[in-house]
């Protein structure tokens, strides 16, 4: 009977294998298949959460299937769908819309395959657990460091660039810069001059939106809140067409290789370091013990509009110059080499 079964279980490792790349993938409680559709792979972030995702699912006994659908709704779902008709045992889905993910998660509810929402959320929709960070927090994070810097003797001039609006992450960030800003602009310290949401976070975007501001205001210019370290680029792009790249604030997020060395030559002020291995490496482990079995009880949870949904929110650094050796290299996520 074993030397029967053996060479199939054989067979069926080396085809979930290469289940990455064809097929149709054959799972079972030892070697779980799990179907990753991500919004996109154009940011470094997501390499990085794709390559930590597929390690430590390896590392579990897991195969990963990944799709990533380019920022268009459409392709997600069809994505998601298609994970589901290989038979995985659990999708993670990082969308692009969390609102248009719904259909999607419809679908994998009725297949009866378990969903874990990625760092953004899906809302209105069955989900069974998130994984994300404090995003107010990251928010919180970008504007206090505006508001610890602001320039002495004048109201600072503030450009603000938003994130994608179809983005719930992107809505939250400029809730919690709005946390800090809001008393800031009362009190008269802070006026915003220009503000605009970045088409799917697009670099490109960004620097139309930092154009603008530039029509708008000239020189006149001390802060650039910018959402993240792509839009940050994008921005700082502007800037260098008008000489003014190093001369204006400019806050960031994700530690991008590229975001780092600005701020190391000081281009760029901030950026947020966001543990990516925590957050991938938990994703994974939880998604292989749901396969086997064992969903995790955990106690924190976000309402996502349908139900209080299982959450963990991982916690986020603030980075400048000051400390970028004792976070982000201490951490390993880029060394120092690579920073030069
Ligand atoms: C993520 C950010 C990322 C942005 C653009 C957000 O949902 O939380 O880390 O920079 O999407 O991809």
């Amino acid at each position: 009977m074993t030397s029967l079964r053996l060479p199939t279980f054989r067979a069926a490792v080396a085809l979930a294998a290469f289940a990455g790349c064809f097929g149709t993938a054959f799972a079972s409680k030892d070697h779980p298949v799990i179907g990753l559709s991500l919004d996109t792979l154009k940011e470094e972030r997501w390499q990085h959460d794709r390559d930590i995702f597929v390690e430590a699912a390896k590392k579990l006994g897991a195969d990963v299937v990944y799709l990533s659908a380019n920022s268009d709704d459409t392709v997600q779902v069809r994505d998601v769908e298609s994970l589901i008709s290989k038979g995985v045992d659990v999708l993670v889905i990082a969308p692009h819309n969390g609102d248009a993910m719904g259909r999607a998660v419809k679908d994998a509810n009725d297949a009866k395959i378990p969903v874990i929402a990625y760092d953004r959320l899906i809302k209105n929709a069955n989900i069974d657990y998130y994984l994300s960070f404090d995003n107010v927090k990251v928010g919180e994070a970008q504007a206090q460091y505006v508001a610890d810097h602001l320039p002495a003797g004048h109201k600072a001039r503030v450009v603000r660039i938003y994130g994608a609006q179809t983005d719930n992450n992107a809505v939250l960030f400029k809730q919690g810069q709005d946390n800090v800003l809001g008393p800031l602009i009362k009190a008269g310290k802070i006026e915003v001059i220009h503000e605009d949401w970045a088409t799917d976070w697009r670099p490109d975007a960004a620097k139309k939106i930092m154009n603008a501001a530039i029509t708008k205001a000239g020189s006149n210019i001390d802060i650039v809140l910018a959402s993240n370290d792509g839009t940050a680029g994008g921005a700082i792009q502007a800037l260098i067409e008008e000489k003014l790249d190093g001369k204006v604030l400019v806050t960031g997020q994700d530690a991008e290789l590229a975001a780092c060395q600005r701020i190391l030559r000081g281009t760029q002020a901030m950026t947020v370091y966001k543990p990516l291995k925590t957050l991938a490496s938990h994703a994974a482990e939880i998604a292989v013990a749901i396969a086997q079995g064992h969903p995790p009880v955990i106690t924190d949870t976000i309402d996502n509009g349908q139900k209080k949904v299982p959450a963990i929110f991982e916690k986020v650094v603030s980075v400048d110059k000051d400390n970028m050796m004792s976070t982000v290299v201490a951490a390993g996520f880029h060394t120092a080499d690579e920073l030069k």
